[in-house]
């Protein structure tokens, strides 16, 4: 099953909403996010992948009652979670993958942000999309995994096997699972391989802030019981997958597993000569189907 089959679930949607909501992780990167978007009180704001509205909540703060989001994403379940819980006059909700947004909105956005999402799609196809819908000096801000450290130098290795790492053991020792690592996938996953396929769709990243936050044991467990965070333990069953979460859970050591890091990718279109331009932010460059609107 493709990934955004899993998000379309309304059960996996709830169970998604209930952790975002109980726990910091996605408040935290989409207000850092926003922050790095620098969006004004009347800017037009496209969110890509709004999920169940953690996100959409973060811009609405940050904008005043002339600005408007556009609310997008794939899962009508997510969406329908989304409009229950925020209702405000300033956002459109929109059922569209991401890949085909260009020919559900009109052009014109200030900003696009996508949150937690933009590994998970076709991105040289998405980032042409984002291209054509931003005006003259819009800017594009994503968040991405990252192995590299808040001054960038890339992470030590960790020191002790992580939650997912026991998971994994415990999988191929009860069941027999089969585990396929690809290390192309991850390097087109991590925020090197997002910027260089953003630069194939004509987005030029001229900025990148690196981020760590805290591990914290619960938040973590609770992450792993959302049924598509372990969904790539394909053959097995929830239930199959949530005894292996309860066995890694008795043999983690809490005290030895690194922060969570993220990069913060800021983008424009075309080359980076136009960052000087951008309102509010000194920007740095960095060295080394159609959619279906869903409710208004
Ligand atoms: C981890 S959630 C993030 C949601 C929200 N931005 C937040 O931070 O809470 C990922 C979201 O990406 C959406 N998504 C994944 N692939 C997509 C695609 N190709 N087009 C649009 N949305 C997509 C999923 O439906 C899901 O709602």
């Amino acid at each position: 099953m493709r990934l955004v089959e899993h998000w379309r679930e309304e059960q996996n949607a709830r169970m998604y909403d209930g952790f975002a909501r109980r726990f910091p992780m996605y408040r935290l990167t989409s207000t850092d996010l926003v922050r790095c978007a620098v969006l004004q009180p009347d800017s037009e704001v496209l969110d890509l992948a709004c999920g169940t509205g953690v996100t959409t909540e973060a811009i609405l703060a940050e904008l005043g009652p002339t600005g408007h989001v556009t609310a997008v994403d794939a899962s009508a379940a997510m969406l329908q979670i989304a409009a229950e819980r925020v209702q405000d006059p300033r956002v459109t909700w929109l059922e569209a993958p991401a890949e085909h947004v260009a020919t559900a909105v009109n052009a014109g956005f200030s900003h696009v942000v996508c949150n937690s999402a933009i590994w998970q799609m076709q991105v040289p196809e998405v980032a042409a999309a984002i291209s054509a819908l931003l005006a003259p000096n819009g800017r594009f801000a994503c968040s991405v995994g990252t192995n590299r450290q808040p001054d960038g130098s890339p992470a030590p290795p960790p020191r002790k096997p992580s939650l997912h790492d026991l998971m994994r053991a415990y999988a191929v020792i009860d069941h027999d699972f089969i585990s396929q690592p690809s290390s192309r996938a991850r390097r087109l996953m991590d925020d090197d391989g997002i910027r260089a396929q953003l630069a194939l769709g004509g987005l030029n990243v001229v900025r990148t802030e690196y981020l760590e936050y805290a591990f914290d044991p619960d938040q973590t467990y609770a992450w792993s019981q959302v049924p598509i965070f372990t969904a790539h333990f394909s053959g097995l069953s929830y239930e199959q997958r949530m005894a292996a979460l309860d066995k890694a859970w008795a043999k983690l050591d809490p005290h030895a597993q690194p922060p969570s890091r993220w990069a913060i990718l800021v983008a424009i279109q075309g080359t980076d000569s136009g960052a000087s331009q951008i309102p509010g932010g000194v920007l740095e460059p960095r060295e080394h189907h159609d959619g279906k609107r869903l409710l208004d």
